[in-house]
């Protein structure tokens, strides 16, 4: 049986990181692409040699030309410039928005059929942008973040009540920007929703809302430790989650940016909701119901990805066709 291919675009401290992880996983053979040339050979050499001793079999190989990712099952793309402290994600938009350009036409032209997954920040205004730069069906192109935000979210909420991160489950929408929406009410420890561990005097309300915020900056926080660049092996683990839901047909439920077309209101917009991952890539889009508060914060986030997809149009006007 062929293995899976999976194409990882951009071989930075991301794209090395899921590399292994692939390998680790067994999820298929992996190509990294980079147009720094010797970064890819050197990443996919050196986890290679890294097989015997972890006991995986997996091709790895280092490309500098986009038809080195021919019939990819899966592309993974992290090309683009990172934020350094003092910036915020959107300073990036400009300059990624052109890459995205670049990462479009060559998955357009080299793996049509691929399963996309977008990690170039700013994130959803990205991922709109790849979309149709790809001409890829909608259901076939998602933004890396919900997991990720998630993921921190739920290790927040473990450490406050001192449980395994296993039985934290957690839920964080909209956009992946300060605005994004961690949603206590949808957060369970142990199946228990968040607001009654505050009623049981588990926690407190300040403590939650000191967590949500820190959710919020969590992309920060590891900007402003790391200093030269931005946080790699949570977004990894998390694009890895979603591919090998993809691959498996696993259908897990995901929160992820997703294409909405009359979902949750809104219209050619790529925002974070929680979707169904399987073999036909989001399958299903599911729609919970917010409250009057969840609601106004989804709406203000909303807002903040629309102005950068409005920056997008104004920087490539052929985007609106
Ligand atoms: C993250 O949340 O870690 C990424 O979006 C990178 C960043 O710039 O914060």
């Amino acid at each position: 049986m062929a293995r899976n291919k999976i194409a990882l675009i951009g071989s930075g401290m991301i794209g090395g990181t899921l590399a292994h992880l692939i390998g680790l996983k067994e999820l298929g053979d992996v190509v990294l692409f980079d147009i720094a040339e010797g970064t890819p050979q050197g990443k996919a050499l050196d986890i290679a040699q890294s097989s015997p001793v972890e006991g995986f079999d997996a091709k790895l190989k280092g490309v500098n030309e986009y038809a080195g990712i021919e019939g990819a099952d899966v592309c993974i793309v992290t090309a683009g410039v990172p934020r350094k402290p003092g910036m915020s994600r959107d300073d990036l938009l400009g300059i990624n928005l052109r890459v995205m350009e670049q990462v479009g036409a060559g998955i357009k032209k080299y793996a049509p059929n691929a399963f996309v997954i977008c990690i170039t920040n700013p994130l959803d205004a990205m991922v709109w942008a790849l979309q149709k730069f790809s001409g890829l069906a909608p259901e076939k192109v998602v933004g890396m973040a919900g997991v990720l935000d998630s993921a921190r979210f739920r290790l927040f909420l473990a450490e406050e009540f001192g449980v395994s991160v296993e039985d934290v489950s957690a839920m964080t929408l909209g956009g992946h920007g300060d605005d994004m929406v961690p949603l206590i009410r949808y957060s369970t420890v142990a199946g228990i929703p968040l607001p009654d561990l505050v009623k049981m005097g588990w926690t407190t309300q300040e403590k939650l809302d000191a967590i949500v915020e820190r959710t919020r900056k969590g992309g920060g926080e590891i900007v402003g430790l790391l200093k030269t660049g931005s946080a790699y092996y949570a977004p990894a683990a998390s694009a890895v989650a979603m591919a090998e839901s993809y691959l498996k047909d696993k259908k897990r439920v995901l929160p992820c940016a997703a294409h909405l077309s009359g979902q949750y209101g809104l219209n050619d917009t790529y925002v974070g909701v929680p979707v169904v991952i399987g073999a036909g890539g989001v399958e299903k889009i599911v729609e919970i119901a917010f409250n009057k508060d969840e609601q106004a914060m989804f709406e203000k986030s909303v807002q903040a990805v629309s102005g950068l997809t409005d920056a997008c149009l104004k920087i490539v006007p052929a985007l609106a066709e």
